[in-house]
């Protein structure tokens, strides 16, 4: 990296992926000048804390952007639509975690093990999109897998953390789950459902054709991303009453065969997977153990018997680091390190 320090803003701050986003900037010793925090008027009058320093959160508005270099958004989709566009004519790079660019053909989505080379130069919109979370870790575990024997098909269930749908669905379950074990009355703000105890099969809106956006979003985006629009998939997206960590029931079909011994040897090599596959020793990747850290986790490797080149596995990763702020600011970094900012 050069030695440049850069003044960065984090839209929605104050929320459940903006406040991971500081915390890994600090562990990643970004150079960070100066951070502008910025959130809705709920938040007017607060400050966050950054690197021993407190500053005051900024109530997003179009002058908020002067300055800045690089625009974390994630503050939700309506907010990125509007202003994303004002910070990047102000000069700014934005990298978006919602997912109002995330299909547009000008619009680079970027996931820094698979596709860094989308980051070679800046795009013309000054916008990049992080994907959303559960495409994230997919691609992370498949991209090594495609380049070595080409994904014909990947069917993927989804188990996903509450705290994907941002603070206040961290706190209904909190609520929920105390209520139902002391007998007082719990209430749904954020799901459709009492979640405490118990799986929804609905995250996001429906779509016409009986998926959710969340299940279409995991099957635009892995084509987008692999570049590869011929790999057929399909998702079942769950919520699931685990507050860090969405895991992933990974059905792969390949064109030819891949032994689960060369998987395991390709995923170990890969960037960012760390395989955790010992089921004698019942040892496998959980949500409870990838919270807090980086790595996507593979493990249950196994041959599909039921089709001819199959694999099934299971991924997880923290929902809120490598599923948005740490992808973000990786992203931030290779475009430091390429001196394009
Ligand atoms: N959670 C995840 O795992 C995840 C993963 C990938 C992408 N994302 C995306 O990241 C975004 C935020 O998610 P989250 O989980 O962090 O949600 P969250 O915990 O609810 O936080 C939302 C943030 O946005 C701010 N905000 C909301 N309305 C605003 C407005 N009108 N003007 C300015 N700021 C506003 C909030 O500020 P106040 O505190 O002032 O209300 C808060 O800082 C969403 O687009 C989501 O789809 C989330």
């Amino acid at each position: 990296m050069n030695r440049k320090l850069y003044t960065v803003a984090v839209v929605g701050a104050t929320g459940a992926v903006g406040r991971e986003m500081m915390h890994i900037l600090q562990q990643r010793k970004f150079p960070v000048g100066k951070l502008v925090p910025i959130a809705s008027e709920r938040s007017q009058g607060t400050s966050v804390k950054y690197a021993g320093n407190s500053y005051d959160v900024v109530v997003l508005n179009p002058d908020a952007f002067k300055g800045v270099d690089i625009a974390l958004f994630s503050a939700g989709g309506d907010r990125s639509r509007e202003f994303a566009p004002i910070a990047a004519s102000c000069g700014a790079v934005v990298i978006d975690n919602s997912n109002a660019f995330r299909m547009e053909e000008d619009i680079p989505l970027v996931v820094p093990e698979v596709n860094a080379q989308m980051l070679s130069s800046l795009p013309g919109r000054k916008i990049i999109s992080n994907p959303n979370c559960s495409t994230i870790q997919l691609v992370v575990a498949l991209a090594p897998l495609h380049r070595y024997a080409r994904i014909k098909r990947v069917v993927v269930s989804t188990y996903q953390a509450v705290s994907g749908a941002g603070q206040s669905a961290i706190e209904e379950l909190n609520s929920q789950a105390k209520a139902h074990l002391e007998g007082g009355k719990s209430e749904k703000k954020v799901f459709p459902h009492n979640i405490a105890f118990n799986c929804i099969p609905h995250i996001d809106v429906f779509e016409e054709n009986g998926f959710t956006r969340e299940e279409m979003k995991v099957v635009r985006e892995t084509k987008k991303i692999m570049d590869d629009q011929s790999i057929a998939v399909t998702a079942t997206a769950v919520r699931v009453p685990v507050f860090h960590g969405h895991s992933e029931a990974v059905w792969i079909e390949f064109e030819s065969d891949v032994d689960p011994e060369k998987a395991r040897e390709i995923l170990t090599d890969a960037p960012g997977v760390t395989v955790v596959d010992d089921p004698s020793a019942e040892r496998y990747p959980m949500a409870i153990d990838a919270a807090g850290t980086d790595p996507v986790y593979v493990g249950r490797i196994r041959r599909d018997f039921s089709i001819q080149h199959g694999l099934n596995m299971w991924i997880v990763a923290d929902n809120l680091r490598k599923g948005a702020a740490l992808n973000a600011v990786q992203i931030a970094e290779v475009l430091v390190s390429n001196n394009l900012i």
